[in-house]
C-alpha cells in the first residue's frame, strides 16, 4: 500500500482505504456485555437481532447466519436443490453466488445483465430449461433489480427465488423493503422465496462476518433453521440454559451456519444506525454525481425512480474511448493519489474454475464483460468525511484531466477546474 503519492500535486498525505466500517461505543459495550455474560455463541442476542431485523424489513421469519454465503447455501439446500438441477445466476456478482450452487452438486447457469448491472429478465427467460429449479437475482450495488419482471418469470415457470441481497439491506422496490413479506404478496404469490443479506465488513451495516435470511414461508423457515444448526431439533441453542434440555435429535445432516451473540451484539446497534448510514451514503453519492455528471470521460450510476439506491457501491464507468488509460491503470493512478478503489465484479464466467468446468469463455456474456472492462468502485462510507469525498473527486478529476485524449478542455465543475 502506497503512502507517498508521487503526483505533482499531492491530494492526500494518508491513504484512504476503499472501505472501513463505522463501529460505535454502543456496539463495543454490547460485545463486552456478551463476553462478560458468557454467551459467546448463539444465544439471546441473536434472537433479539433476528426480531429487530424482521421488524425492520417487515418479514415474519428472520434467521441469522454466519455469512451471506452460508445463507445462500442453506437456503438452496432447504429448497431441495441438488445434483442435476440448474440454478440461474447473473454473471456480474461475487463468486459466492455461484459457488454455493456448485457446492450442492447443481449447475449454475450464468446469464448476462442489463444496463442497470442487474440480471436481465430476458436472459433468465432464455436460460430456463426443464432442469431449472431456482433463480438467484442479485441486487447489485444497493439498487434492486427489476424484481417485477424476475418474479413474473419465476411465477410463470414455477421457479424458486433466492434473492442475493448482500448489497441491499435498507433498499426498497416499489416502496417495500427488499426481503419484506409485502413483496411476496405483491410479486410472488405461491412460489417459494427467501432473501439473504450480508453483514460483511464492507457492507452498509456489519457484524464483522454475518448474514440474515428473511422469508414469509413458515415451513421453509423451519427447514432452514433446522439446517443451520446440524439438523438438530428446534432450539438446540437453548440446551445449556435452565429452560433447555440435553436431549436433541438430528433430523437431517445439517450445517454449522449459526451466528454468534458477539456478532449479533454488533448487528443490534448497526441496524439502529442503518438509515443514518444510508442517508450519508446517498448524500456523498450526490456530491460525486454533481462533480462527475458533466465530465465526458465518465458515466455516473443510473438511478431508477421505482427503487431507492442505498449506495453500497458507487460505481463509475470510464469512457475508455476518451481516455489514454485502461481501467486497471486508472485504479493504479488512484492509488498513486492515495485513494483506494475496487472493481465489482470480475464476471463469474471468466474465472478459470467456471471456464474449465462449465465451458464458459470470453464473449459469452458481452454486456457484463463490457461493463467489467470500464467500472471502478470509488470509496464511499459513512466514516469518510466530506473532505475525503472531495479528495476522491479531485483525484478522479486530476487523473481524467491528465489522461483524457482531448486536452485543453475546462472541467465544468468550477471547484475542480484548476486541475486541468
Ligand atoms: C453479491 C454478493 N453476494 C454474496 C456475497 C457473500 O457475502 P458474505 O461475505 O457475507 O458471505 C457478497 C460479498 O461480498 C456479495 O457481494
Amino acid at each position: 500500500m502506497s503512502t507517498q503519492p508521487n503526483t505533482e500535486k499531492s491530494i492526500r498525505a494518508k491513504f484512504l482505504p476503499y472501505a472501513l466500517p463505522f463501529i460505535g461505543e454502543e456496539e463495543i459495550n454490547e460485545v463486552v456485555d456478551s463476553l462478560r455474560s458468557g454467551w459467546v455463541t448463539t444465544g439471546p442476542k441473536v434472537k433479539r437481532f433476528e426480531a429487530d431485523f424482521g421488524n425492520y424489513v417487515g418479514a415474519k421469519h428472520s434467521i441469522a447466519v454466519s455469512s451471506c454465503t452460508a445463507g445462500l447455501h442453506v437456503s438452496l439446500s432447504a429448497l431441495g436443490i441438488g445434483c442435476g438441477d440448474e440454478v440461474i445466476v447473473p454473471t456480474l456478482t461475487f463468486c459466492s453466488t455461484a459457488n454455493v450452487v456448485v457446492h450442492l452438486g447443481a449447475r449454475p447457469v450464468l446469464v448476462d445483465v442489463g444496463e442497470d448491472f442487474n440480471v436481465s429478465p430476458e436472459a433468465i427467460e432464455a436460460a430456463v430449461t426443464s432442469r431449472t429449479k431456482a433463480v438467484i437475482p442479485v441486487h447489485y450495488g444497493g439498487q434492486a433489480c427489476d424484481l417485477g419482471a424476475v418474479y413474473e418469470i419465476a411465477v410463470r415457470r414455477r421457479l424458486a427465488v433466492v434473492e442475493d441481497a448482500a448489497h441491499a439491506v435498507g433498499c426498497t422496490y416499489h416502496g417495500s423493503k427488499i426481503g419484506s413479506d409485502a413483496l411476496q404478496e405483491d410479486l410472488a404469490p405461491g412460489i417459494r422465496r427467501v432473501t439473504v443479506f450480508s453483514f460483511y465488513a464492507t457492507k452498509n451495516m456489519t457484524t464483522g462476518e454475518g448474514g440474515m435470511i428473511t422469508t414469509g414461508d413458515e415451513p421453509l423457515a423451519e427447514r432452514i433453521r433446522l439446517l443451520t444448526l446440524h439438523g438438530m431439533t428446534r432450539d438446540a441453542w437453548k440446551r445449556y440454559t435452565h429452560a433447555g434440555s440435553w436431549y436433541y435429535q438430528v433430523l437431517e445432516p445439517g450445517y454449522k451456519d449459526n451466528m454468534t451473540d458477539l456478532q449479533a451484539s454488533l448487528g443490534i446497534h448497526q441496524l439502529r444506525r442503518l438509515d443514518g448510514f444510508i442517508e450519508t451514503r446517498q448524500r456523498y453519492a450526490s456530491l460525486f454525481n454533481q462533480a462527475f455528471t458533466h465530465v465526458p470521460e465518465l458515466e455516473i450510476p443510473i438511478e431508477y425512480s421505482d427503487r431507492n439506491h442505498a449506495y453500497h457501491l458507487y460505481v463509475i464507468r470510464l469512457r475508455l474511448d476518451r481516455l489514454t488509460v485502461d481501467r486497471a491503470q486508472f485504479v493504479e493512478e488512484l492509488k498513486e493519489c492515495n485513494v483506494g478503489a475496487s472493481v465489482h465484479f470480475i464476471p463469474v464466467h471468466l474465472h478459470p474454475f467456471y471456464e474449465k468446468n462449465f465451458g464458459y469463455k470470453q464473449g459469452d456474456l458481452p454486456v457484463a464483460e463490457e461493463i467489467y472492462s470500464r467500472i471502478v468502485s470509488l470509496p464511499l462510507y459513512p466514516r469518510m468525511t466530506e473532505t475525503d469525498i472531495h479528495n476522491v473527486i479531485e483525484a478522479v478529476c486530476q487523473i481524467v484531466a491528465k489522461k483524457a485524449k482531448k486536452s485543453g478542455r475546462v472541467l465544468p465543475h468550477s471547484s475542480y477546474s484548476h486541475l486541468r
